[in-house]
């Protein structure tokens, strides 16, 4: 914190020198000034980055897809058939706001630098049998970056697909997405968090591939 803000505060003083250049100071020191002042700038990303990615499934993708999964059913009862679905203008205003934090979540798994656990903590089922550890995991998506991004990608489309039934107020459509989500999260858990366990293999997820 304090340390961008002295970053900060240096940038700003070097704007205030090169603003005065422009007011006509002398032109050698002018050129030194500006490319001091370029550096830094092109090198540092704005972004800065927290939550692992387990963080992000905890606390933003379990729970958004857990409430788009339960936001249509039927079940049919003694007094018979339920249909559970989104009416009132408010409840469709919910499905929307997870399908899009579904799927931008999707785009934050993505980012370059994004460890699997946040920095010096591990969450959830370490050490089951099984399944990678964090540290293993990390080593798995980098090894085959370009299938956890095709996932992550289909995630977020899954996300879209949400949305837009949210926007027509299709529960069908909704119902759609959801077994479709359902296949992306397990086929990218399947090889990046529990290889180890015996369930039906995603059709792309040959099992020697592991
Ligand atoms: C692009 C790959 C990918 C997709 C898609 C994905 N996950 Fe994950 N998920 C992971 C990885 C990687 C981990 C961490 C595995 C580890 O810790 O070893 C994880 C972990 C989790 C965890 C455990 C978090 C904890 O407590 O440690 C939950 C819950 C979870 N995912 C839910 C979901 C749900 C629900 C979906 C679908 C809506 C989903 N994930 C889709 C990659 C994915």
């Amino acid at each position: 914190m304090i340390n961008s803000l002295a970053k900060l505060l240096v940038a700003v003083a070097m704007a205030g020198t090169l603003t005065a250049c422009g007011r006509g100071e002398e032109i050698a020191a002018c050129g030194e000034d500006e490319s001091a002042a370029d550096a830094p700038a092109e090198a540092a990303s704005p972004i800065k980055l927290t939550a692992g990615i387990q963080d992000i499934m905890l606390d933003m993708i379990d729970p958004s897809a857990d409430f788009l999964w339960e936001s249509v059913s039927v079940t049919e009862t003694a007094q018979g058939v339920e249909e559970k679905q989104p009416r009132t203008d408010e409840e469709w205003a919910e499905v929307r706001k997870h399908a899009i934090i579904l799927a931008e979540a999707a785009n934050l798994i993505l980012m370059e630098g994004r460890h699997v656990a946040r920095e010096g903590k591990v969450l959830g089922d370490h050490g089951t049998p099984g399944n990678l550890t964090a540290e293993e995991a990390e080593k798995a998506i980098a090894a085959d970056r370009a299938t956890y991004e095709g996932f992550g990608q289909a995630l977020h489309d899954v996300g879209v697909a949400f949305l837009e039934a949210a926007e027509e107020r299709n529960p069908k459509a909704i119902m759609d997405a959801g077994e479709t989500m359902d296949q992306v999260c397990e086929g990218c858990h399947l090889k990046f968090w529990y290889p180890g366990q015996k369930i039906p293999a995603f059709p792309d997820q040959a099992p020697e591939a592991h």
